[in-house]
């Protein structure tokens, strides 16, 4: 069964990212995914402090609750993360997170240790498949959709470090106050259809299956 591992990061609970990532929910339980769901403003992470250890070990000294996270990122198969636009960039909280996976990186780019544990150098998780990802956004800025590019660069880094191939994105600027992307249902839609679209293994996978050309269709309507 896929596991979706969804990261939210906006510290405003019940705000845009978090009813967005709910119609993901809503969309990969309908079809029976595992789903996950951790909120960046509610774990125990600190900043990372350069301190290069993990180019050494692979691991951070860092002893919280960033340790319980690692083995997720790197389990899930589909991987879903949201941030409000901060600054340009995601929030701090999320960026965070995305740091202290520095470790990650320097497994893999320092130390050439495979990330996960299988005969594919470690690019497939356990169902056998390349682990997909999604970015979703949102931006108080009516300015259109460049509002997104530093948010952007970030997480395609970060995906690039995990492994994880980069599916699509669901960019809503123009959407400020809490709850203000309840006026757009057409954008919840589409957040509820990348949830579908998760459930069915990515089109990269072998042995594991195939999208069907339905399953395709939802999975593309999730770009903007
Ligand atoms: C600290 C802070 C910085 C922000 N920076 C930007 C920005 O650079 N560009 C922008 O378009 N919106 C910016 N916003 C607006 C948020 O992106 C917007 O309100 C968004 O809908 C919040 O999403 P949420 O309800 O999921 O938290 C900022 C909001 C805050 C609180």
């Amino acid at each position: 069964m896929i596991r979706l591992l969804a990261i939210s990061g906006s510290p405003r609970r019940g705000g845009n990212t978090d009813l967005l990532l709910e119609q993901v929910f809503n969309g990969a339980r309908s079809k029976g995914a595992v789903v996950n769901k951790l909120i960046a403003s509610e774990l125990k992470i600190a900043s990372c402090n350069g301190c290069n250890s993990c180019m050494k070990t692979g691991n951070c000294v860092i002893k919280d609750e960033m340790q319980d996270v690692y083995p997720l990122l790197l389990d899930a198969d589909y991987l879903v993360v949201a941030s409000p636009v901060y600054f340009s960039g995601v929030s701090a909280q999320l960026k965070s997170l995305i740091d202290r996976c520095q470790a990650i990186w320097a497994r893999k780019y320092i130390l050439k240790i495979p990330l996960r544990g299988n005969s594919h150098a470690g690019k497939l998780t356990n169902l056998g498949i390349r682990p997909k990802g999604f970015f979703i956004s949102v931006a108080g800025s009516h300015s259109g959709s460049k509002v997104f590019s530093g948010a952007l660069s970030t997480i395609k880094a970060f995906f690039h470090t995990l492994e994880v191939d980069y599916a699509g994105d669901l960019l809503c600027y123009g959407i400020d106050g809490a709850g203000a992307i309840t006026r757009h249902p057409d954008l919840l839609e589409q957040a509820f259809k990348i949830g579908m679209s998760a459930c069915v293994p990515p089109c990269t996978a072998g042995a594991a299956g195939r999208h069907s050309q339905t399953d395709q269709e939802d999975c593309i309507s999730g770009r903007r």
